[in-house]
């Protein structure tokens, strides 16, 4: 069971912002909660909205108690006494050599502390931060401190920035202490991807291009974009969910099975045989939608091109995958959560009425779990079919921990199996660019949508050109 006796200070910067109050605040109670924490630990708030420590205290509380049916307000109370805030600029060093001060004080007579800096900031104060941590020495080389720096996705907003920001951060520390992380490598379903394989050859010598007809990979989402448009704006569904998650979850699906050992070279090299198909031109290769009246959130631009929705088309170059395409579709605004991979194989013989591709779906989120679509012979003398589902709800059972306090508890124990490695970063990159290119084009079509529907009526006729429609 992985837990951390290991004294820690984790510095977060963006303390304020939407990610730590959706995902990270709640990760650490459910670590406290599962007494997962060691004796010795503090979270160190760093942002330039203007608190002190209750306010930033009784905002922890407000994110915590949100999402969660249930808080044991002991175990609350416990984890907000390790909670402190500084705040800052992030372009002044004065304020992280401030910041360096908290620390120090905080880790007074701890053994052997683990420092961690977790950046989740706009690309745009990125480099500043960067340069401010060691130049205001949070992290010390001379000092020879146990440091990690974790970067949230997207590394940058294209293959360009990513390396500009991989030289920043070689410039204040080495590789060993760069943990890049997607948050759906942390999540327990995403990672049985590659695992339901492993432990099930029988999948393995189905997931095969004579057998597989298609591939869909799911990410709909019901919530629009919860106020942050200063990030989603410039960005939109493509380069937030597309560049990292998806292509992830692809590469989960089509990489050899390794040791732990590996295991990361292997996604890489899964990732890097990911291609568009050649004979098509962008336009049909990726579409774009976004939702009406999304120009009408606070803080988006009037007009806005940002997509809400898009849904690209892949091949592998695997000697297993060949030829098989892998659709991907993701938006916001959608009529349900759902986390899907839906593989489709080979049409059946048709030997009589009513009989269907068979069909496996794992589901990732939303309700998780895993079907298998067959089909059986109804009584009578002719061969006519109907459907057989067989199903498991797929829910974790054992260690389950939400995704950031997993991934947290693995940075401190070094295990970098499950982040990003520098070159998965740059071939996600070098796929994604001279789509996101095409994408940004005034003269590429943005399809509108209606808030709460399946998506632009276009992407359905855009899969129906191949044949074939999206999976229910
Ligand atoms: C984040 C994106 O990486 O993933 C968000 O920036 C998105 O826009 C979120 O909503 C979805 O994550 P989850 O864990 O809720 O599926």
């Amino acid at each position: 069971m992985l837990h951390t006796n290991t004294p820690f200070t984790l510095i977060l910067f963006g303390a304020s912002g939407h990610l730590a109050r959706m995902k990270i605040y709640p990760a650490l109670y459910v670590l406290a909660l599962k007494k997962r924490l060691p004796e010795n630990f503090t979270i160190i708030g760093f942002s330039r909205t203007d608190m002190h420590d209750e306010v930033f205290r009784s905002l922890v509380r407000v994110a915590i108690e949100k999402d969660m049916p249930e808080v044991n307000t002991i175990v609350l109370d416990q984890l907000l006494s390790h909670m402190h805030y500084c705040q800052g600029q992030y372009d002044n060093q004065k304020d992280f050599e401030k910041l360096a001060g908290r620390c120090e004080e905080q880790e007074d007579g701890w053994k052997n502390p683990v420092r961690l800096a977790y950046l989740s900031i706009p690309p745009s104060v990125f480099s500043v931060v960067l340069g401010n941590l060691c130049k205001g020495r949070v992290h010390d080389h001379k000092k020879g401190e146990d440091f990690r720096c974790i970067v949230e996705k997207p590394v940058g907003n294209d293959l360009q920035s990513a390396n500009t920001i991989i030289d920043e951060l070689m410039q204040c520390f080495s590789e060993e202490e760069i943990y890049f992380l997607d948050h759906y490598l942390g999540k327990e379903a995403v990672r049985n991807v590659y695992y339901l394989r492993y432990a099930n050859p029988i999948l393995e010598r189905l997931f095969k291009n004579t057998l597989i007809h298609h591939v869909e990979i799911t990410l709909a989402e019901p919530k629009g974009i919860e106020g942050r448009a200063g990030y989603f704006d410039a960005v939109g569904t493509f380069l937030d969910m597309f560049q990292s998650h998806l292509l992830m979850i692809s590469s989960l699906l089509t990489m050899r099975l390794e040791g732990d050992d590996d295991f990361s070279s292997s996604r890489q090299n899964a990732l890097e045989q990911l291609y568009l198909p050649p004979a098509l031109s962008l336009d049909d290769v990726v579409l774009q939608g976004q939702y009406s009246g999304y120009d009408d959130e606070k803080g988006v631009y009037k007009n806005s091109r940002a997509n809400t929705y898009a849904a690209l088309k892949l091949l592998s170059r695997t000697s297993r995958w060949q030829g098989v395409p892998f659709y991907l579709r993701s938006g916001k605004c959608l009529e349900k959560k759902e986390t899907r991979i839906s593989i489709q194989f080979q049409e059946p013989h048709t030997v009589g009425e009513g009989s269907h591709p068979n069909r496996l779906d794992i589901i990732l989120q939303g309700e998780a779990g895993m079907r298998i679509h067959l089909q059986t012979k109804l009584g009578g003398s002719e061969p006519r079919f109907r459907p057989l589902l067989l199903e498991d709800p797929l829910v974790c059972v054992g260690d389950c921990l939400p995704e950031h306090g997993l991934l947290l508890l693995e940075a401190i124990a070094r295990k970098k199996q499950w982040f990003l490695s520098f070159e998965e970063v740059r071939v996600a990159w070098r796929l994604i660019d001279p789509i996101q290119k095409h994408l940004q084009q005034k003269s590429t079509p943005l399809y509108l949508y209606t808030a709460g529907s399946s998506g632009p009526a276009e992407a359905d006729a855009w899969i129906a050109r191949d044949g074939i429609h999206w999976c229910t």
